[in-house]
């Protein structure tokens, strides 16, 4: 998703700004773009090509000097194009071009989020003269900062942010000040890296690893002035109507630059599969026991306060927590829903102050749930928890307790091993409420925790099954639907592998509890229609061995993946996949992981940018 580096120093900072926006690639962008300070005026370079285009373009044209601010963009208004790529230049009554020159104004931006009521700022700001060049709700922000323009950027930016409506994060420039950075976020991430002499505003601290590790979290609302070897942060006082300074606290913060080596790999999904073992051995390493503490201070108290939990997440997260809740209520004994963030943050839902509210994210940063976990909290649920994958985010800094797993950073878009961590953080969170609630002896805490920690050689194991699903892969790569099937505690698996396989192989798949089947998609099934079928040997075989019958009747064609005890052999239309053991309640992290081969391989087979699909982004920072 769109990302923002920015600076002002004495030294060129072009090459850093598009180092910090490569950081920031694997987020998913589809334009990029650099502008500076240099010669008293505005130069930019922007391109619809990769960022190592970008050093190139901007070398081409001389672009360097030590104030400027740069950006990789996702469309959301207008198409992907350079015209609309940022950053954005104000154009209008101050410009003072001569005449048939370029229109270029004062003002250079560059914008994350989206602005709500940028059509009638559009309008208000063509009355007034100004040039629209774009079809972004991005250009208004700087026609309308040049516009309250009168010798003080910092000012403007303060007189124009309150009359934003959405989210943003942004940051800007001015031809009159040529060592000056203002930037401002609300609901979009913003951090400042304090330099020695220099000052950085990124929308991740990753964007400045090498740079400097001196990172402070910008909050909702707040505004930071950038000069060289100064900076000052201020955010409105309601009360007052004006803004006043805040203090916030300088981290030091070794982030990873994200640049990881691909080594052996063909893709960072591929790497990303494969480090699963190692993922989930990490994120069980301080694990020694089970408490309520390992999620923080105070969690032991907060656990007995509640008798409900509710998850919100989106995407792949969601399928975790939507597995979660079956282990939730079966072994914790406490009702669990699981909900949509982006549909949650906006129903009207009956609250209960004595819910956990369980947020779960990869990246900590995806803004619709940030918006969930805030309208459930405004609500009066008031214990929060999250389980993410990055622990500088905004979503643990919101949160009361926190499970960090220990995935490493994930570039591939599609999510694999942050899943199969975040399955494990929710296991040792019903462990750990089961053992609140009275629901775990000891012999049953010491079961468990063996079964986690031989996960990593079991997953090992189910990756050596990669020969046989690449067999597969090319079978699949012919055909533009797929069904899924599993049911219990592994529907939400297949729905996950019906995700991997549509976001990367731009395959429609559909996943179905099977018995669901015969109340409809099974209209669709024919000899064309592939149908995985997730088959663990659990409580509900029997009835999924009759609902492939099912499937089979109809001449569908089934690709199993079976526990070893199942009796499901191969035959004509039905071609099975052995699972090298059967792995009880924590069976959906192992049977995710084929799923996962499946859909990589077959996009492989298909030639899609595996690790940056179409019209997808790795952190969706927009709603
Ligand atoms: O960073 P998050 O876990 O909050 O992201 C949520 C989804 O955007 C993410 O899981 C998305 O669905 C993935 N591309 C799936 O592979």
């Amino acid at each position: 998703m769109c990302g923002i580096v920015g600076a002002v120093s004495q030294r060129n900072i072009v090459p850093i700004l598009v180092e910090g926006l490569k950081r920031l690639e694997y987020r998913g962008y589809d334009s990029c773009g650099v502008a500076v300070h240099q010669d008293g005026g505005l130069r930019r370079a922007r391109s619809t090509s990769r960022v190592a285009e970008l050093q190139a373009q901007a070398d081409q044209d001389g672009i360097a000097a030590g104030t400027g601010i740069a950006h990789t963009r996702w469309a959301t208004h207008g198409a992907p194009a350079v015209h609309n790529a940022h950053p954005h230049f104000s154009a209008g009554p101050n410009s003072g071009n001569p005449a048939g020159a370029e229109a270029v104004g004062r003002i250079a931006l560059v914008h994350n989020g989206i602005i709500e009521n940028h059509d009638e700022l559009r309008a208000e700001l063509k009355a007034r003269g100004y040039v629209f060049a774009s079809q972004t709700d991005t250009e208004v922000i700087a026609h309308l900062i040049d516009h309250l323009y009168s010798g003080d950027l910092l000012d403007a930016v303060q007189q124009a942010l309150p009359r934003l409506k959405g989210a943003y994060a942004v940051a800007v420039f001015c031809r009159d000040e040529p060592h000056r950075v203002v930037a401002a976020r609300e609901g979009s991430p913003l951090v400042l890296g304090v330099g020695e002499g220099e000052n950085f505003v990124a929308s991740d601290a990753m964007a400045l690893a090498g740079v400097t590790d001196q990172i402070v979290y910008l909050e909702e609302g707040d505004v930071v002035d950038l000069q060289l070897g100064r900076y000052w942060i201020s955010r409105l006082d309601t009360t007052t109507g004006r803004f006043g300074a805040v203090q916030r606290e300088v981290k030091t913060v070794h982030a990873h630059s994200g640049a990881a080596e691909l080594g052996p790999y063909r893709h960072y999904m591929q790497k990303e599969i494969f480090e699963q073992p190692v993922a989930i051995a990490n994120t069980l390493d301080a694990v020694t026991g089970i408490s309520p503490e390992l999620f923080g201070d105070g969690a032991y108290r907060v656990f007995k306060e509640v008798d409900k939990v509710l998850i919100l997440a989106c995407g792949t997260s969601y399928y975790s927590g939507s597995t979660a809740k079956y282990w939730l209520e079966s072994i914790a004994r406490i009702p669990t829903s699981v909900e949509i963030a982006s549909e949650y943050r906006y129903r009207d839902s009956v609250p209960d102050p004595r819910t956990l509210v369980v947020t779960i994210s990869q990246s900590g940063e995806t803004a619709d749930t940030i918006a969930a976990l805030k309208h459930a909290r405004a609500q009066g649920m008031k214990h929060t928890l999250t389980i993410c994958n990055v622990a500088t985010s905004a979503m643990v800094r919101e949160c009361e307790l926190a499970y960090i797993t220990r995935a490493g950073a994930e570039i591939g878009v599609a999510s694999t091993k942050a899943f199969t961590t975040q399955l494990v953080g929710l296991f040792l969170l019903t462990l750990a409420l089961a053992q609140t609630r009275g629901h775990l002896g000891e012999a049953d805490e010491a079961r468990h925790l063996k079964n986690l920690r031989h996960l990593p050689v079991a997953v090992q194991a189910v990756l050596a099954l990669e020969p046989q699903v690449i067999a597969w892969s090319e079978e699949f790569a012919r055909k533009e639907n797929a069904l899924f099937l599993g049911r219990g505690l592994h529907y939400p698996i297949a729905l996950e592998g019906a995700l991997k396989l549509k976001e990367i192989s731009y395959i429609h798949a559909e996943a179905y509890p099977a018995g669901e089947l015969k109340h409809g998609p099974l209209a669709l099934v024919t000899a064309e229609m592939p149908v995985v079928t997730v088959a663990p040997n659990d409580a509900l075989l029997e009835k999924l061995k009759s609902n492939m019958q099912e499937v089979r009747a109809r001449g569908g064609q089934l690709y199993v993946f079976a526990d070893g005890d199942t009796a499901i052999e191969s035959e004509v239309g039905l071609h099975v996949i052995r699972m090298p053991e059967h792995y009880g309640a924590l069976s959906p992290i192992l049977h995710v992981v084929p799923l996962q081969l499946l859909a990589y391989h077959t996009a492989c087979a298909r030639g899609t940018d595996v690790d940056k699909p179409r019209n997808l982004a790795k952190s969706v920072t927009v709603e």
